[in-house]
């Protein structure tokens, strides 16, 4: 009888070599564009207590409430893989001192994340992300910053038919009246809610912007918007930051009913989606968190940040064709007791030389080897005999008798004639 076959995880998926290559190359372009506006990296670890999320993301959010890995570790403690990477970030800026540092402190990360969501196309329980915050400033001109970034990342990594929504959600305090002024518009139209709104009027009434339901749909149409209700400061630094992207002419499209899935938010969000996408739409978001820090028990810090879904990005990219790994030597094994052991040694020597170097290491006949010579694309093959060592320049196909010594010393060389 055999055993059920072993799967990875509903959820989760393998990233195999191919795809590996297109990270490697979204890695690159994050490090140069991140890099060159002084953002620098940061990994924090894979699981953190759970009180730093249920204080940081929200105890009212789907994230909080359904969709995080939890479990209690040997020591009675109760963990939690990370979810999001906003908090960890914030939990490390204070556990490091870093409001001593030169402000603001620009961090970004590519890590995976973790939440237990209704699995699909482009919605992952492990995904990853590349994301960015900057704490330490409340200037405006740190959101266009931060948003043009994302942009620029969109743009250099060939995702197709970018849109931007941007809002602002004001103050804590400006949110807590206005919150007020929703929830009594939402009561008085509760006959044309749908149950799940009208169940989360109490927790999370700004959800109701977010449902598909017709009715609600309909009286959400004429419900108040927080954009017409920020207090003077708020409603200056939205300008403001409007005016820096339209000054760099970033296309945007001002959505007051953009609703993030996390609490922590304070004047501008905002988030980049692509058509390319199905329902899964987004593929980055960020806004303005400045009450997270002091939230966690540092003083108040204003901050600002992103994250995009890698496999989001690469699902909306253009496919980009992956480079063939460069092979310099591949050194075949001919008759002979003696020649596996040279070929080993040689190969050795040559990746110390800084060759791209492989050997023969599946028992192939000469003409087998040849073969694989060929399919890896190699540019120089040496044949290894018991007397003599054959160097072939495939890509010229001149070849020359050697000894073993000479071989690395003859690819050096034909390599620098061509
Ligand atoms: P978020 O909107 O929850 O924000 O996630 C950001 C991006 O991660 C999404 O736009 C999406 O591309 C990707 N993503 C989220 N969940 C999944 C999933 N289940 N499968 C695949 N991709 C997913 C945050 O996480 C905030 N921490 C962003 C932030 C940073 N705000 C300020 N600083």
């Amino acid at each position: 009888m055999s055993s059920p076959k072993l799967q990875a995880p509903r959820g989760t998926h393998d990233v195999l070599p191919d795809d590996a290559a297109r990270r490697d190359a979204l890695e690159a372009a994050a490090r140069r564009i991140l890099g060159a506006a002084g953002y620098r990296r940061i990994e924090t670890p894979a699981f953190e207590a759970t009180e730093l999320f249920a204080r940081g993301v929200g105890a009212s959010t789907d994230i909080v409430q359904k969709e995080m890995y939890s479990f209690e570790d040997g020591g009675g403690r109760s963990l939690t893989l990370r979810p999001e990477g906003t908090a960890p970030v914030c939990r490390a800026y204070l556990e490091h001192g870093m409001q001593r540092l030169p402000q603001p402190v620009k961090l970004w990360y590519l890590s995976s994340f973790f939440r237990y969501e209704r699995a699909q196309a482009g919605r992952q329980r492990q995904f990853w992300q590349v994301g960015t915050e900057a704490i330490g400033s409340a200037d405006p001109a740190l959101d266009a910053e931060s948003i043009l970034l994302l942009a620029e990342l969109l743009e250099a990594l060939g995702v197709r038919d970018v849109r931007l929504r941007l809002s602002s959600l004001g103050t804590p305090e400006t949110r807590a009246a206005y919150r007020a002024e929703l929830q009594a518009y939402l009561r008085a139209h509760a006959d044309q809610l749908s149950e799940e709104v009208r169940g989360r009027i109490d927790v999370n009434p700004l959800r109701a912007f977010d449902a598909d339901h017709e009715g609600t749909r309909a009286a959400m149409a004429g419900a108040p918007l927080l954009v017409d209700r920020l207090d003077g400061e708020d409603a200056e630094h939205f300008a403001a930051v409007r005016e820096l992207l339209d000054g760099a002419d970033l296309a945007y499209e001002v959505d007051p009913t953009l609703v993030r899935g996390l609490d922590y938010y304070t004047r501008t969000v905002f988030e980049f989606t692509s058509d390319a996408l199905g329902a899964q739409s987004g593929v980055g978001g960020g806004g303005r968190y400045d009450g997270l820090i002091e939230q966690l028990g540092g003083p108040a810090t204003p901050a600002v940040g992103w994250a995009a879904g890698v496999e989001r990005m690469l699902l909306a990219a253009a496919e980009q064709p992956v480079g063939e790994p460069v092979v310099d030597l591949y050194l075949l094994r001919g008759s002979g007791t003696a020649t596996a052991a040279v070929a080993f040694q040689l190969a050795h020597e040559a990746r110390r030389a800084g060759l791209a170097a492989q050997l023969e290491l599946a028992g192939r006949s000469l003409k087998g080897q040849l073969k694989q010579a060929d399919r890896l694309g190699a540019r120089f093959v040496a044949i290894i005999e018991e007397e003599h060592v054959t160097l072939r320049d495939r890509q010229s196909g001149s070849e020359e008798t050697v000894t073993p010594d000479g071989v690395i010393a003859g690819v050096l060389r034909g390599r620098q004639l061509s």
